[in-house]
């Protein structure tokens, strides 16, 4: 038996494409947007699902979301470009961060898309640039509604001295207000909050619904009620996430329930998953190398590590992977998978029971289609991996695979000139 992605065997793909290899599952992918699509729904209000394009961003990505009827979130310019590239209508748009610049905020505005304000300085920033360019804006405003979510800490934002988000009985939140009422151009749409990432609990999300439905009550206008992304994913066997499909169900009939209790009623309920959206249809195929045995450790050694996953080093995520050509054989041995960046924690994987390998196997990591290229670096100058997405017994390069040349395409080597 062979592992395939699809129903192409993951070595093929190998042969094919090169490694390291980002390979996404463009059938599961989509099978996930219509399950969030099709099970948001209400008849008291509209209901939108934002993919988080942070969690990865490219042209091909931002082209399936929009096939798929899902608008995106961004957070910088080079997202909010590539989503308009991609034709996202601007109004499927949602500019989020708690920096955005002069000239992020200038395209967004000449663009038409929602901004996410982060802090009473962003409304009057707002403000004052929408006055210029003489344009409107829809403004949400993002609460920390106070809820921590049950995750790595790295990732939970909703504590009270986040950077994220407006505390609800705060002044600035009152002022931030005060100043859209006040203006021309702003408009105020609705409100946001992002309770963490990779949750499995709907408690948090429930107790983020109800606090941002009982501040609704202060305002006459129905308004966007934009509960945020984060639920959790499968990455390794003590992760037991909720479908998507139950829980775009769950939140519905949840957000439903709460608007009847405290007698609100909005005009739009809005997600933004990111994770659940592509991780587990992201998987990651490398070629062993060198392999070692030290007094207490075997490495399998892989042609990448850090510089395309990041997580592990970053936040000891736990990941599951296999010997691609190897799957029948019996995992017996003990071995640490490691990256080849000349740093100690470049490890994909501490210990994971594998099969016996040789130099050339090819390694298959599951569920890193979130927040793996999206985060890849060039430590050590690697070469970010091409990634290809895969439908059926059907695949494609969606991101060419970088050459040397690209890795220096912008350094030159100029005179010195007085400034
Ligand atoms: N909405 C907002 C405002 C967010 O900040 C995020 C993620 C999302 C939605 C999507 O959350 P998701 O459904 O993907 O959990 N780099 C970290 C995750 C950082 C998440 C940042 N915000 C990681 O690799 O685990």
């Amino acid at each position: 038996m062979e592992l395939k992605i699809g129903n192409i065997p993951a070595t093929k793909l190998a042969q094919k494409y090169g490694t390291p290899l980002y390979v996404y599952d463009e059938a599961n992918m989509t099978n996930i947007m219509k399950d969030y699509r099709d099970n948001l729904k209400s008849n008291k209000y509209e209901t939108l699902v934002l993919f988080a394009s942070k969690a990865f961003a490219c042209m091909e990505m931002y082209k399936l979301i929009n096939k798929n009827g899902l608008g995106s979130d961004v957070v910088s310019g080079g997202e909010l470009y590539a989503a308009l590239k991609c034709g996202i209508d601007p109004k499927n748009i949602y500019f989020h961060g708690n920096n955005k610049t002069e000239d992020e905020i200038n395209l967004g505005i000449l663009s038409g898309v929602n901004f996410v304000a982060d802090s009473l300085d962003e409304a009057m920033m707002l403000d004052r640039i929408s006055t210029k360019l003489e344009k409107d804006i829809n403004v949400l405003f993002r609460l920390n509604v106070g809820v921590e979510a049950h995750t790595h800490k790295f990732i939970v934002t909703a504590h009270v001295d986040s950077k994220f988000g407006m505390l609800i009985d705060s002044n600035d939140l009152k002022e931030s207000i005060n100043i859209v009422n006040n203006s021309k151009y702003l408009h105020l749409a609705g409100f946001h909050s992002h309770i963490g990432s990779q949750i499995f609990e709907v408690d948090g999300f429930y107790a983020a619904i109800d606090k941002l439905v009982s501040y609704l009550k202060n305002f006459d206008k129905k308004l966007t009620l934009n509960i945020g992304g984060g639920f959790g994913v499968h990455y390794t066997d003590e992760d037991h996430p909720i479908a998507p499909k139950e829980i775009a169900k769950m939140i519905s009939k949840y957000v439903d329930s709460s608007l009847e209790k405290n007698n609100v009623e909005i005009s739009k309920l809005v997600i933004e998953p990111g994770r659940s959206i592509v991780a587990e249809s992201g998987y990651t195929l490398y070629t062993i190398g060198n392999i070692k045995q030290t007094p207490h450790k075997k490495y399998y050694f892989i042609d990448g590590g850090m510089a395309d996953n990041i997580r592990p080093a970053l936040y000891q995520a736990k990941y599951d992977a296999v010997v691609a050509n190897r799957i029948d054989d019996e995992k017996t041995e003990d071995i640490c998978l490691a990256g080849k960046c000349c740093e100690s924690g470049d490890i994909i994987i501490e210990n994971i029971k594998m099969a016996k390998a040789k130099r050339g196997d090819i390694v298959c990591v599951f569920t890193t289609g979130a927040y793996g290229y999206s985060m890849s670096s060039h430590y050590n100058k690697a070469l970010t991996p091409a990634v290809v997405f895969v439908n059926g017994d059907k695949a494609r390069t969606v991101i060419k695979r970088e050459t040397y040349e690209d890795l220096y395409r912008n350094d030159v080597s100029e005179d010195y000139e007085r400034i």
